[in-house]
């Protein structure tokens, strides 16, 4: 790899045992994705923005060609590997937020750090300032069940971030938001994005999303049909 890019995609195809046969979800990706990118998969229902990202967060492998995330090859690492990449490298932002119930607000967004072995100390100041960008401090002590729908998505986002991954992986993160909410995780999103030069990957069908990227990645039946820069958006 070293070209500058930290996501190598590379001739991908993914298919699924179907019955007797296979289906195709993704069928010849090339992609490549730099440093702080702000980048997001668009296309209708079912043309592979979520087997595509699953792919790039090593939660899934190729059935052909090459994905190298971080100088590393999904599919060929072992489970040790893989869960390494993921908990050190990346942070995955879902639909549902999938908070732990019965954990508070604090223990939710510290838990990816107790993989990482970080003292005490650290977690903590890490667990309040990723508290402090998404603007939940004030909800510490709370239960998933006592949060709003927005706050339970910046909660999620606050534990995505916690670490400070090189690369966020976003699927339909504003599907449950209504639209001021919407505006405010993105903005939220956008000045991680710039602080932090993590990279931001969406998969969205959602307009008020696609309007903050900077590239817009276009796919149909499981192919790119278009990839452009959106710089100048208002
Ligand atoms: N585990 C699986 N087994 C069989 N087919 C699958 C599997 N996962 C996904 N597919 C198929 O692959 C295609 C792409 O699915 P994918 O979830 O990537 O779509 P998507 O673009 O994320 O759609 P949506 O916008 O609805 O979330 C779909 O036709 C889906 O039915
Ligand atoms: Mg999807």
């Amino acid at each position: 790899m070293n070209n500058g890019h930290i996501i190598n995609i590379e001739g991908l195809i993914k298919r699924f045992p179907v019955g007797s046969g296979f289906f195709t979800a993704l069928d010849g990706i090339d992609l490549s994705f730099g440093k702080g990118e702000f980048a997001g998969l668009v296309g209708p229902s079912g043309s592979g923005k979520t087997t595509l990202l699953n792919i790039i967060g090593s939660l899934d492998s190729p059935s052909e060609g090459k994905a190298t995330v971080m100088g590393q090859s999904v599919g060929e690492l072992s489970h040790k590997k893989a869960a390494d990449l993921r908990n050190h490298n990346l942070g995955f932002i879902f639909q549902t937020y999938n908070l732990l119930p019965v954990y508070t607000v604090f223990e939710n967004v510290e838990f990816p750090l107790l993989l990482l072995k970080m003292d005490k100390v650290k977690r903590k100041k890490a667990v309040m300032d990723a508290l402090d960008w998404v603007g939940l401090t004030d909800k510490v002590k709370s239960r998933p069940k006592q949060l709003s729908g927005g706050e339970s998505q910046r909660g999620a986002i606050a534990r995505a971030m916690v670490k400070r991954p090189q690369i966020v992986l976003a699927d339909e993160p504003t599907a449950n938001l209504d639209s001021e909410n919407s505006h405010h995780i993105l903005q939220t999103m956008e000045k991680l994005n710039q602080d932090l030069e993590a990279t931001f990957i969406f998969a969205t069908h959602d307009d008020k999303v696609i309007q903050y990227l900077k590239r817009k990645i276009s796919l149909a039946d499981g192919k790119v049909i278009n990839d452009e820069l959106t710089p100048n958006r208002t």
